[in-house]
């Protein structure tokens, strides 16, 4: 029997990949080099299966062109899919799948890991050890804030904001607000309350970590009156996708002190960080590595391989997105 075609935009950890060759003829980013959108377009077209990342823009010109050929499905590796087109997907007969689960805790580390480096000023720290510039511990020097006992606000309390506050909850003692576009009837685990409004949110959280996914709604669902609403040293931390803040707004803030400073993974247009951004004070930039761990990527690289198993025996893929 013919094995299904899949094909890879880019590398994947070893074992995920070797398991995915021992079920299906797969086509490998050997180089890992981002490809073009006409390389991934021509991939699609001659393979049953497309399995992008984030880093590849999936839109309608790909994914026409690879219906027409061969192309049946996008399994996407990673959760977030809002680098794809679904209603040309929808359009097009093209099922999409994700990864959900597998890096939230991945996700949730990296969240109070921003947070603990941007209030305890990490970053200034290593900088003037590495510099040379260190002259010896004083009482005043780096003070920070510190996290345990503060108020946290989540927005987009899904799997993964749960398990921030989970580990803020329990771990620092910090108080759990949180705004959601639903109402949350089931019992989290641990005490938070949900607030009506992001504006409520905004004027009582000390840290604000966001956790919602990037859609027409949430698109600067960060701008300058929410930040005009925050905290005068609130710290705001991003994980989830860039163009959910207004980064200019945020540059602005951060350069006149409206707020104490933020704690990016994330940024609009990735891997091209905002200059005015760049320059900003009281920052911590990561790239994108919240679910970067070796266990988390190759979970990752498992899920595609579960979904497409199932797609190929002609059964709802465990984690369909449309
Ligand atoms: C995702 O899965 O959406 C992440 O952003 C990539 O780690």
């Amino acid at each position: 029997m013919t094995k299904p075609k899949v094909f890879l935009t880019r590398k994947w950890p070893l074992k995920a990949e070797e398991a995915l060759s021992k079920i299906f003829e797969v086509t490998f980013n050997k180089t890992d080099s981002p490809l073009t959108k006409e390389e991934i377009a021509n991939g699609f077209y001659n393979h049953d299966a497309l399995a992008p990342t984030v880093s590849d823009i999936i839109d309608d010109y790909i994914i026409e062109k690879g219906s027409k050929g061969k192309g049946k499905i996008i399994a996407n590796f990673g959760v977030g899919t809002n680098h794809i087109d679904l209603n040309s997907c929808k359009k097009n007969n093209v099922l999409v799948t994700n990864t959900p689960d597998v890096l939230t805790n991945a996700t949730a580390d990296l969240t109070i890991l921003l947070m603990l480096m941007v209030s305890r000023r990490t970053r200034e720290g290593e900088s003037e050890i590495r510099s040379g510039l260190w002259k010896g511990w004083s009482p005043t020097h780096l003070m920070g804030s510190q996290m345990s006992d503060k108020v946290l606000g989540i927005i987009g309390m899904g799997r993964i904001g749960q398990a921030v506050a989970r580990r803020a909850y329990l771990g620092f003692n910090m108080k759990i607000i949180f705004f959601n576009r639903s109402k949350l009837s089931k019992k989290l685990g641990f005490q938070s309350k949900q607030v009506n409004s992001l504006k409520e949110l905004c004027e009582n959280s000390d840290y604000i970590s966001l956790h919602c996914p990037s859609n027409k709604e949430t698109k600067n669902i960060i701008d300058s009156q929410s930040i005009k609403n925050m905290k005068k040293d609130a710290i705001l931390i991003n994980t989830a996708r860039g163009d959910i803040i207004d980064e200019v707004a945020l540059s602005i803030a951060l350069k006149n002190k409206y707020i104490g400073g933020a704690g990016l993974d994330v940024f609009s247009q990735e891997p091209k960080i905002n200059p005015k951004l760049k320059d900003a004070p009281n920052t911590v930039f990561l790239p994108h590595l919240g679910s970067a761990t070796l266990e988390t990527r190759n979970a990752m690289g498992f899920k595609v391989l579960e979904n497409l198993k199932f797609f190929f025996q002609n059964s709802p893929p465990p984690d369909l997105v449309i």
